[in-house]
């Protein structure tokens, strides 16, 4: 990968607390996080005691934990009540022999029950996933299958899509807002966690016992189960405080569902961990609901995504018409690059600079953050917490001096660094290929003050509105389709989205393309694996390109795509 050209890069200032930066790189310790840790003092591990139940015994019990609404809904709920909603969920789990390590899935929209459900899984010591409520049948039934979850938490209307005669480790599904239904197998939420006692003693576990997977994709293969362990506790509440910059009276709002890493790591751990209050806004995206939001509950911090900072940034002043966003004193971002020109724009409307921070479902935990008291730079994913060490390497693994262009590594290990992917040592392995360093596929350079810059994925993954997309699950659904004979799926540039979805088709004999089918083929994909993965164009073509061993070339797609040349085309079938 080239020597990017210097002059012309942002990042040359002089930064004035270069040498704070410094000190506090070289004076940090992980032990002085450990220490606050009650488990650091009696060896007793559990995730939902360290967020919920250790504010209750320490007389914070009062103090407000969960702020929900939606357009149905306003309650508030304090860290004495989830302590008692957990501890009833996790009564049902024993009842039912549900423990430590066994793998119990929620699939539902956001709702106080969600949060309840999960931290009940983690009392019992099993290991949560949350699944994002647009899942379709596909979806669903793949991460339930390669997991082996013995059981799931879900609504009537989710039901629906869950082929459970399919799933035979599938052993309990428990409905909210349901009646059991025991010649089906379900049991209702609440008749049971009404009849369950209130108390409950958390299962102790250790720092390398499990606690959440979250599916994600790769360039190959089905999505792969991002395997956590309880160790990374140390990681989200250390980022809570020096980067969320989490104090006792903020009220924060992570705008993530739980479906994806960010709304568990800083929709749940982080903030709780730190014993702050947690607004949660079910329902879907305005710009109106969202500053209603904020004013409403008088936010202090907010962690968002480029996507729908842009989109409240086409919404226009008019959006923001007899809205007060005083209360905001921090606001964050993450998930896509961060556009310099966002940036300048929150600086106006919000009289905040939106801080951009950079991680990955993998990593469990920020790593690269603009955090309060540095110099931020427009356009610049921030530098490395203290604790991280990141660097850019070549594909030997030599590492590169500043403003050279290559893969974006962190030094292993960190806390909150994954514990394996779920049934699939192998694909774990290829991250940590080069000794001492995790690959995150990412490519990067890093300017003469250590601030890290995005430059793009490395591998074929797309990211569309922040949310991560395998081209061969979108391929594989795209082939079921009986017009479709085979399909190659890469990241269009999108203004406001980052990158759309587009499909390359050709077509098997006896169909002809038309707009009707185009319509036909992505409503095909959206209703089985979920509308973010349905593309948003489809072009057909007679042939795709190939290599000799009949692989789709996707960077030739891409080419033709974005009108460059194709490159090295030696490996192509004719
Ligand atoms: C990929 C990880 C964990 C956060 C949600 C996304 C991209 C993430 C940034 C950023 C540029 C970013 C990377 C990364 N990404 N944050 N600040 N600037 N790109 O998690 O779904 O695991 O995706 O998102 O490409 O590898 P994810």
């Amino acid at each position: 990968m080239g020597q990017v050209h210097s002059e012309i890069l942002p990042g040359r200032v002089q930064n004035a607390n270069m040498t704070d930066y410094s000190r506090a790189v070289s004076e940090f310790r992980w032990e002085d996080v450990e220490k606050e840790f009650s488990w650091f003092h009696t060896g007793k591990v559990n995730m939902a005691h360290e967020a919920i139940d250790r504010h209750v015994a320490e007389g914070r019990g009062a103090a407000t934990a969960l702020i929900y609404s939606d357009s149905a809904r306003e309650e508030r709920y304090t860290f004495a009540d989830l302590q008692e909603r957990s501890s009833r969920f996790g009564n049902v789990l024993r009842k039912y022999g549900i423990g430590k390590g066994d793998r119990v899935f929620i699939f539902m929209p956001r709702s106080p029950e969600l949060y309840f459900s999960l931290l009940g899984v983690l009392k019992v010591g099993a290991v949560v996933g949350p699944l994002f409520e647009a899942f379709m049948e596909t979806a669903v039934k793949d991460r339930l299958e390669d997991s082996g979850a013995v059981a799931l938490v879900t609504t009537p209307e989710l039901l629906k899509r869950v082929r459970h005669e399919e799933l035979p480790e599938l052993r309990h599904i428990i409905v909210v807002g349901a009646k059991a239904d025991p010649e089906h197998g379900i049991l209702s939420y609440e008749e049971e966690t009404a009849a369950a006692a209130a108390e409950l003693e958390p299962e102790w576990l250790t720092l390398e016992d499990g606690l959440i997977m979250h599916y994600t994709s790769g360039s190959t293969g089905k999505p792969k189960g991002v395997y956590h362990v309880q160790r990374a506790m140390i990681q989200h509440y250390y980022t809570g405080k020096i980067v969320l910059d989490l104090r006792p009276d903020d009220v924060y709002w992570c705008t993530a569902d739980p479906g994806w890493v960010t709304g568990t790591s800083y929709g749940i751990f982080a903030p709780w961990l730190n014993g702050v209050a947690n607004v949660v806004r079910g329902g879907r995206f305005s710009p109106q609901d969202w500053y209603k939001t904020i004013e409403r509950f008088a936010v202090t911090v907010w962690y968002s995504a480029p996507t729908a900072f842009r989109m409240l940034m086409g919404a226009g002043l008019s959006s923001l018409q007899g809205i007060d966003l005083s209360s905001l004193r921090h606001v964050l971002s993450v998930g896509e690059p961060l556009n310099p020109e966002v940036v300048r724009w929150g600086d106006k409307i919000y009289n905040q600079r939106i801080h951009d921070t950079w991680w990955m479902t993998e990593t469990g935990a920020q790593l690269i953050c603009n955090y309060p008291g540095m110099d931020i730079k427009p356009g610049s994913m921030g530098r490395p917490l203290p604790g991280i060490e990141a660097a850019i390497l070549d594909d030997r693994g030599n590492e590169l001096p500043p403003y050279s262009m290559g893969n974006l590594a962190i030094r292993t290990p960190w806390p909150s660094m994954m514990g394996t992917i779920w049934n699939n040592k192998a694909k774990y392995d290829e991250y940590f290929r080069i000794p001492g360093w995790y690959i995150s596929g990412d490519s990067a350079y890093m300017d003469d003050e250590g601030y890290f810059w995005f430059q793009g994925r490395i591998d074929d993954v797309i990211n569309s509105s922040g949310e991560r997309i395998g081209p061969f699950e979108v391929e594989s659904k795209l082939i079921e389709h009986p017009a479709v004979a085979e399909a190659g799926v890469i990241g269009k540039p999108d203004v406001l989205r980052g990158e759309i979805i587009k499909a390359f088709i050709s077509l098997r004999e006896g169909y002809l393309p038309s707009m009707e089918l185009k319509d036909e083929i992505a409503a095909f994909v959206k209703a089985g694996l979920s509308a973010h993965a349905a593309p948003r164009e489809i072009e057909f073509k007679d042939k795709l390109p190939k290599t000799r061993s009949g692989k789709i070339m996707r960077r030739v797609l891409k080419a033709w795509e974005l009108h460059l040349p194709a490159g090295d085309l030696s490996t192509i079938e004719d």
